[in-house]
């Protein structure tokens, strides 16, 4: 598997995926953006990458590692630096720690650095309602769209009347990306 940069052709999109139950579809978004022609590296939280999920089928379809720890000072940066950022699925957690200013993950500290790299930044939340309710949540959407941070509509994840769970709307992330 790739771990280097490599010539640039296309802009790089990072995913950063949140240890949500959604989040077993990330490849939807993968494909999705490969289409519209961003080259893909995927960061995921350390919970992320407890079973979330297929870490092996995302490398295969991205051509590069699954990012989730630092990499020692040594080493060169695995991936080149992002034109724009998605998260997807964010969680409740990595919501409030990304507007605290914590950076004890890689996927925080990238996201913490992002918004000062000057780059788009899309973020799908999946949330459930009991939890979105909190204040500290509420708080944190309203400074991280104070920063510039594009959210897409909110998802809990929640059955509807009929027992289906709704579309999670993958694609919006990259629509958010193209807005002006
Ligand atoms: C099966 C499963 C599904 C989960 N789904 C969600 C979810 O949709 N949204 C959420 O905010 N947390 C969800 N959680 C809880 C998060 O995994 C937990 O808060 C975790 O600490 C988040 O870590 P992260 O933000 O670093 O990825 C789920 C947990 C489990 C075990």
């Amino acid at each position: 598997m790739t771990e280097h940069a490599g010539t640039r052709e296309r802009p790089f999109l990072y995913v950063v995926v949140c240890a949500a139950g959604i989040a077993a579809g990330v490849s939807k978004l993968i494909t999705a953006a490969q289409e519209r022609d961003w080259e893909v590296g995927v960061i995921a939280t350390p919970v992320a990458t407890g079973g979330f999920f297929d870490i092996a089928a995302v490398e295969a379809q991205t051509g590069r590692i699954v990012r989730s720890a630092w990499r020692s000072p040594a080493d060169p940066r695995p991936f080149p630096p992002p034109d724009a950022v998605v998260v997807a699925p964010a969680t409740f957690n990595t919501v409030n720690k990304w507007a605290a200013g914590i950076a004890d993950t890689l996927a925080l500290g990238t996201l913490c650095e992002a918004a000062g790299l000057g780059v788009p930044i899309a973020v799908l939340p999946c949330v459930a309602g009991a939890l979105a309710a909190h204040p500290a949540y509420r708080d944190s959407l309203a400074r991280l769209r104070g920063m510039g941070v594009r959210f897409g509509d909110p998802y809990s994840g929640e059955p509807g009347p009929d027992g289906s769970r709704p579309e999670f709307a993958w694609t919006v992330a990259l629509d958010l990306l193209e807005r002006s």
